[in-house]
């Protein structure tokens, strides 16, 4: 094949960003590939919103199908966000032998077993490395770079939206409801941003860490969860005399058999380095009973930290594509055989 074609799901702020990076970093892509990329078709809502994005010749579509259905389609990036709909797209798109990229920790969070047995039952590869701290590439380094360790606990800023706005009230003794709506102008925050506020986002993105480090299936109504919508200046002021900095922290931590998850607004000493994670920046600590502690830090959110993580996971399934493998490091049998393995 000279081209691979996409099928993006999204142009909004994510969507955006993938559409820049696949056609500005095109001469690295067929480096790495052997081929061009093409992105075909864009599923939209609306096709006559004023867009700041160069299509390239993409056409845009209202018509899931058009995209899910075309023989001509190798690949589907989905960055549409919601649940239910964005779940029978991947789950048609793999019927249809596409191998899928996602960006949706809440799909993932809830559906992440469903969509993987449909990604291996079809030899489909399903990555999802953008729905968990935008730009770091924590699920990679946890299922690869940390393969060989038993992870005891994580620990970390998993929401850009709320830190950037503990950052502002705390530096700049800013009001809540104005940097909130800055976090939403700058792309940082869901289209409705109750998840982020209420802490959902960072539990969401715990329990898939939490699945995925310690190899068994975390719910959501297993992670107890608080989130910053009653947090004031003053609460930050206070702390801040005291020598404590706020972050709302996800954890999730082994002991034995039993997994505790939680999150919550924490404070640190100033001298933490939690402490000096700002703005939509995020930080994960990653215990291991053989490495030790290992911190990963970068872009939490926005258009092309997280636009990066999901076009390096197409590079991945093109890869994948050109050796005729099929890359799913991470599905539900192998999470038995590991929890077998670990019960022995
Ligand atoms: P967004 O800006 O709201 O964009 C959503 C896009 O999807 C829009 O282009 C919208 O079309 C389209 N869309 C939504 N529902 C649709 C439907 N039912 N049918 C057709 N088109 C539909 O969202 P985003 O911030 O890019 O986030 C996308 C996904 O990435 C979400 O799952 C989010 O959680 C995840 N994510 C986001 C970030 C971030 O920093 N923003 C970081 C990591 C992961 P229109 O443009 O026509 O309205
Ligand atoms: N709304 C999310 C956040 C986007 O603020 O972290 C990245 O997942």
């Amino acid at each position: 094949n000279n081209s691979i074609n996409i099928g993006l799901l999204g142009l909004g702020t994510v969507g955006s960003g993938v559409v820049h990076i696949i056609d500005q970093h095109q001469d690295k892509l067929k480096h790495q590939v052997g081929c061009s990329v093409t992105i075909s078709k864009i599923l939209v809502n609306d096709l006559h919103k004023e867009r700041d994005v160069h299509l390239n010749g993409s056409r845009l579509t209202t018509d899931a199908d058009d995209i899910l259905n075309d023989p001509e389609v190798d690949v589907i990036l989905e960055v549409m966000g919601g649940i239910e709909e964005s779940r029978k797209y991947i789950l048609q798109a793999l019927e249809n032998k596409k191998h899928v990229v996602t960006a949706n920790k809440d799909l993932v969070a809830v559906y992440g077993s469903e969509l993987l047995q449909a990604a291996a039952k079809n030899k489909c590869d399903l990555f999802y490395e953008a729905s968990v701290a935008g730009g770091i590439p924590i699920i990679r380094s946890l299922v690869d770079g940390l393969a060989s360790d038993k992870i005891t606990k994580m620990m970390g800023i998993l929401n850009g939206t709320t830190n950037y706005i503990l950052t502002k009230m705390t530096k700049e003794g800013r009001d809540y409801n104005e940097v909130l709506k800055e976090a939403q102008d700058l792309g940082y925050a869901e289209s409705d941003p109750t998840a982020d506020v209420e802490g959902i986002d960072a539990a969401r993105k715990t329990a898939i860490l939490g699945t995925l480090g310690f190899s068994m299936p975390i719910e959501l109504e297993d992670v107890n969860v608080a989130g910053i919508s009653n947090v004031t200046t003053e609460d930050l002021d206070y702390s801040h005399e005291l020598g404590l900095t706020m972050k709302l922290i996800g954890i999730a931590e082994r002991t034995g058999n039993k997994v505790e998850v939680s999150v919550q607004p924490t404070l640190f000493p100033h001298s933490h380095p939690l402490a000096s994670v700002n703005d939509e920046f995020n930080a994960v600590y990653v215990y291991g009973e053989a490495v030790g502690e290992t911190m990963f830090y970068g872009p939490g959110a926005g258009k092309l930290p997280t636009a990066t993580a999901v076009v390096s996971d197409l590079v991945e399934v093109m890869k994948n594509m050109r050796l005729g493998v099929n890359g799913n490091k991470v599905s539900e049998p192998q999470f038995e055989k590991q929890l077998k393995s670990d019960d022995e």
